[in-house]
């Protein structure tokens, strides 16, 4: 399975991109909007590819193969843009890219604990796996009970975020989390217990009761909002004047942080180019429902 890059050709547009230009892929994955942002810039333009995802890294490399030297790639978090851009003296910066979060192949392929959808997964979440990060299961192990109920409530809005937290402390004094299954059944069970269910608690809305916890420790194991916090001053920094920064999000707390990041910067660095965010067509989302909940907002340098 290949992921699907979303608001392809609307990114693409966004960036305005001319033949031999220099562009900065901060998300590789997959590189389906890297192919099109090569075809763009052709003959001469370079691409710097970044992943912190070492697996992601080495598919892109296969699948952006016949570009040969026109690609640079490097293995890091691109909270280090800056270092990087010096490190690889790449330059001039005229476009980049940051496709936030994770590619469908980690979520479905890599056995990591991304999905509720995965019971017998072990509760890792994390997308690169480094000794210094902390798995999920470490969270919900070492956290006090405050701390977890603060990840659920502003990482994941849950409005039970009280009580799970309370039921996770209660549940790992008899064993520690491990697999996906235990964690939902404890999610379900606040759930049925707050619903006065005695039964299958229903997917509310189309959604599962397990989603919000999930995403907010997926935040939260990879500091996904500080991460974003830190690139979008150095993105704009590098950028050669004139040149273009496309950022997409699938998450309010993450569209928020760009959108008053691009207010906060508007006339003094920056000049916004998508006044209201993008989103994707009808017929897009019929073709990949992933892309519903994503969010493009584009800036120029002044
Ligand atoms: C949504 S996917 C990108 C998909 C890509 N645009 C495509 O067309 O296939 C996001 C990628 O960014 C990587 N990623 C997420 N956070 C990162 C970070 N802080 N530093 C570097 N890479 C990161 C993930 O490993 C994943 O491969």
């Amino acid at each position: 399975m290949r992921h699907i890059p979303v608001l392809l050709n609307e990114v693409v547009t966004a960036l305005a991109l001319r033949p031999g230009e220099n562009v900065i892929d901060c998300t590789l994955g997959d590189a389906g909007h890297a192919e099109k942002i090569l075809e763009k810039t052709a003959p001469g333009g370079k691409l710097l590819g970044i992943d912190a995802d070492p697996e992601s890294l080495l598919r892109a490399k296969q699948f952006l193969y016949a570009y040969g030297e026109r690609v640079i790639y490097v293995r890091e978090n691109f909270s280090h843009l800056k270092d990087i851009v010096d490190r690889e003296k790449f330059d001039p910066v005229n476009a980049i890219l940051l496709d936030l979060g994770w590619s469908s192949p980690q979520f479905e392929e890599r056995g990591r604990g991304f999905s509720f959808l995965k019971p017998e997964e072990p509760l890792d979440m994390r997308y690169t796996v480094s000794g210094e990060m902390k798995t999920a299961a470490d969270l919900l192990a070492q956290e006090t009970e405050a701390d977890l109920e603060k990840i659920f409530r502003e990482y994941g809005e849950e409005k039970f975020s009280t009580e799970i937290a309370h039921a996770i402390v209660t549940e790992r004094q008899a064993a520690p989390f491990q697999a996906v299954a235990q964690l939902i059944e404890v999610i379900l069970e606040v759930y049925r217990k707050r619903l006065h269910s005695e039964k299958e608690v229903p997917w509310i809305g189309g959604v599962h009761p397990a989603t919000k916890v999930f995403q907010a420790l997926r935040i939260a194991v990879n500091d996904e909002l500080g991460v974003v916090r830190s690139v979008l001053p150095q993105a704009v920094d590098v950028l050669a004047s004139g040149g273009r920064l496309a950022v997409i999000t699938f998450h309010s707390l993450e569209d928020r942080i760009v959108k008053h990041f691009f207010k906060s910067q508007e006339q003094i660095s920056i000049r916004v180019i998508t006044k209201k965010a993008v989103q994707c067509s009808p017929e897009e989302y019929e073709a990949n429902p992933r892309a519903r909940s994503a969010k493009l907002r584009v800036i120029e340098k002044l």
